[in-house]
């Protein structure tokens, strides 16, 4: 089947968050497994931009209401990423570094739905899936189904995959003019809470909503940014599917970006290399248990408890573990941070910004991940963790409940029920104690490395949801 997905991010053209992974790693898995695949992204001014080929292999017009942006659809040269990736260039809304953030990004957005459907519709050849991702392309649902120019694509079946229901794309009415011509008696679709609200339109119009674990399909239904209802109502077209992760680009025997390569065999000499090689960049002991953090620094995130957290954690251990924070966010919680470093040298550091290389290195060189999250629709650091036998802290929620079982019930972990300091100290104590006690440290860690994670079996399911959707119109 022909597949499209269609989304914000794609790693490695552009990432902000764990979307750019999936997004990058889903379509590799579809593709080996028979189908014809198609990624398109905006052409933002990326480092993979820049040192890329592409060719141009079509161009148009975007219309906007009363503006009109000319746009290429650009396609990667060699394939290399396991799938064919496209990109809606339109200069005067991508070409800037930054995915997001920008006063326009209703109209950035918009136009890179329309212009993406304005290519799919010129090929001459309908698509069987079109897989949205967030609210960035949550009115591509809405657009086929009612869109005057787009009739002859009103049979092509959606799915919109929600990674966080958070972030919902309103705009009001005022701009409703900048959608393509539709018949005006649908435009409740369009309505939420007096506003057009990108993620909702997309549920309601797409024939099939996957969240991005079973549990958080479960947590929307009672907190969803005042969307719960909506959930509610949308359920039998639902379904959780648990992200897998790239084990091609995830595995800590041929990570180039580690200072020692390693398996579950041999996991204590090599993680004690990479231990040895961060504790040198950040000025931390690697005899002490090493915890760190990789995220965004936001309270959805747990972000704010971080300096907290550590603070406490760092005096009642007398100094007996290290910290180590990577991320970038809130400036409020990263001015915290960053000061800690003056009271705890020599056992906490940060690094504020976002560092691939820098986040191989982590997992493969520190003994515990901490993942406080209020919400976390799936997770996939705590999945990396594991491969690169760093064992994981957790609040239950979301995908975090769904992959990590604490070792008090035999399982590959330790978990937590509140995102509060207090249970985040709590848990980085028993982890102290644990590593204390290496054949059982070493048994939990073995765990969570031999654990599959692999997107082959998960890869299938989306496969399922859209065999269904094509034959029977919902799942
Ligand atoms: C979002 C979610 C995260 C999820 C990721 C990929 O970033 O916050 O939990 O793992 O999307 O689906």
């Amino acid at each position: 089947m022909e597949i499209f997905h269609i989304s914000a991010e794609c790693y490695p053209m552009a990432k902000v968050g764990g979307l750019a992974d999936v997004v990058g790693a889903l379509p590799k898995y579809q593709k080996n497994a028979g189908n014809e695949v198609r990624v398109v992204v905006p052409a933002y001014d990326t480092k993979f931009r820049k040192e890329n080929d592409f060719e141009c292999v079509h161009w148009g017009t975007v219309k906007l209401g009363n503006f009109n942006f000319p746009f290429s659809v650009l396609k990667e040269c060699t394939d290399k990423l396991g799938y064919e990736l496209y990109l809606i260039e339109i200069n005067e809304l991508f070409n800037r570094p930054n995915i997001y953030g920008y006063e326009d990004d209703i109209e950035r957005f918009l136009s890179f739905q329309i212009a993406a459907l304005d290519w799919i519709i010129a090929r001459n050849k309908v698509p069987d899936i079109i897989n949205c991702h967030d609210h960035h392309t949550g009115l591509i649902p809405f657009l086929l189904k009612f869109a005057y120019k787009y009739e002859n694509l009103k049979d092509v079946k959606t799915a919109i995959t929600i990674h966080n229901g958070l972030y919902q794309g309103w705009f009001g009415f005022d701009k409703l003019y900048y959608l393509p011509e539709f018949d005006l008696k649908h435009v409740g679709f369009l309505e939420w809470n007096n506003s057009i609200n990108s993620l909702a339109v997309g549920v309601k119009c797409a024939n099939a909503v996957t969240t991005v674990s079973p549990s958080y399909l479960d947590e929307i239904n009672y907190n969803a940014n005042g969307l719960e209802s909506l959930f509610n109502t949308v359920r039998n077209k639902s379904k959780g599917i648990l992200n897998g992760i790239d084990i091609e680009i995830w595995n800590p025997l041929k990570d180039p970006m580690i200072a020692a390569n390693y398996s579950i065999e041999n996991f204590e000499i090599g993680k004690q290399k990479n231990k040895e090689k961060l504790c040198e960049q950040f000025d931390l002991d690697p005899a002490k248990p090493l915890f760190s953090f990789i995220g965004r620094l936001f309270e959805e995130k747990g972000g704010d408890l971080l300096p907290q957290a550590s603070a406490l954690a760092l005096s009642e251990h007398f100094e007996d573990i290290n910290i180590l924070i990577l991320g970038s966010g809130n400036s409020e919680i990263e001015s915290h941070l960053i000061q800690l470093r003056n009271d705890y040298k020599g056992n906490y550091n940060v690094f504020i910004g976002y560092n691939e290389d820098l986040a191989h290195l982590i997992y493969a060189g520190s003994d515990y991940i901490l993942m406080p999250s209020r919400v976390e629709p799936c997770g996939l650091n705590q999945m990396y963790a594991m491969r690169y036998g760093t064992i994981p802290i957790v609040r239950r929620t979301g995908g975090l409940r769904d992959t990590v079982i604490d070792f008090g019930d035999d399982g590959n972990g330790i978990c937590h029920d509140q995102a509060s300091v207090a249970d985040i100290c709590y848990s980085i104590n028993r982890a102290v104690r644990l590593y204390e006690d290496k054949l059982n440290f070493n048994k939990v860690l073995k765990k969570g490395m031999s654990a599959d994670h692999s997107w082959e079996s998960v890869c299938q399911e989306y496969i399922e949801i859209y065999n269904l959707i094509i034959q029977q119109n919902e799942i």
